[in-house]
């Protein structure tokens, strides 16, 4: 029988949670809208794209605005909501559904490409994210865009400091980029190129991989 861990990233988003979410500062959206510019600008346009997980919508609509086809979904009912009334408040219609990560019930290659944006630095063990990645690999056609907390950034470092001086202790998982080359390589996907708004001072990191036909 499967073992199914119930980690924090993926029961926090209740109403409240998700409502805070979505109204974090325009300047933080607006840089991480700007890191998905840079990777998006090696995927096709007109491509089935799956934002999972899609949270409000927020990289939905970003995208479809670019003439994607977007689909979404999310495992947070509460984000789901937000995503569905954000989508019709900007005249867009793309499916939406509940789904998790770790076992998706799309069909093999059901798109050409999904985009896991700021999800798996929430996965606390190695056999969830390998798990994740296996999923996103059988349902991407062609790409995968994942993004994750590098361990290497101003911002990794000085959280680490904080936990050692007795502060909080970070929610965050970071994984080298070796690391998650390592669980694309087992589905036969390379990376194509890593990208960060700037690397050593930033946590947040997006990386594309392609199947290797
Ligand atoms: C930090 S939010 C990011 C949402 C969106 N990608 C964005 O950048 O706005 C993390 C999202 O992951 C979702 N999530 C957590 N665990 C999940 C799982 N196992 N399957 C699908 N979604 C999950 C949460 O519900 C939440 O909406």
């Amino acid at each position: 029988m499967q073992t199914v861990i119930d980690y924090r990233g993926k029961t926090k988003y209740d109403a409240s949670t998700a409502l805070a979410y979505n109204d974090r500062p325009a300047r933080q959206q607006f840089a991480e809208m700007a890191l998905l510019d840079k990777a998006f600008a090696l995927v096709p346009k007109s491509r089935r794209v799956l934002d999972l997980p899609c949270g409000g919508g927020r990289a939905s609509i970003h995208l479809a605005r670019q003439g994607y086809q977007m689909s979404g979904a999310d495992h947070s009912d509460a984000m789901l909501q937000i995503a569905r009334q954000s989508l019709a408040d900007n005249d867009l219609d793309c499916p939406l559904e509940k789904q998790d990560i770790e076992q998706l019930s799309y069909a093999d290659r059901q798109f050409d490409s999904i985009v896991c944006f700021r999800l798996f630095h929430h996965f606390p063990t190695p056999s969830i994210r390998q798990k994740a990645v296996s999923e996103l690999c059988r349902v991407a056609g062609s790409q995968v865009l994942i993004s994750y907390s590098s361990p290497y950034s101003a911002s990794s470092f000085a959280r680490r400091l904080r936990a050692l001086g007795g502060g909080r202790r970070s929610q965050k998982f970071t994984t080298s980029l070796g690391e998650v080359e390592r669980y694309f390589g087992t589905q036969g996907f390379r990376l194509v190129k890593d990208f960060a708004r700037s690397p050593f001072l930033h946590t947040l990191h997006l990386a594309l991989f392609e199947r290797v036909q």
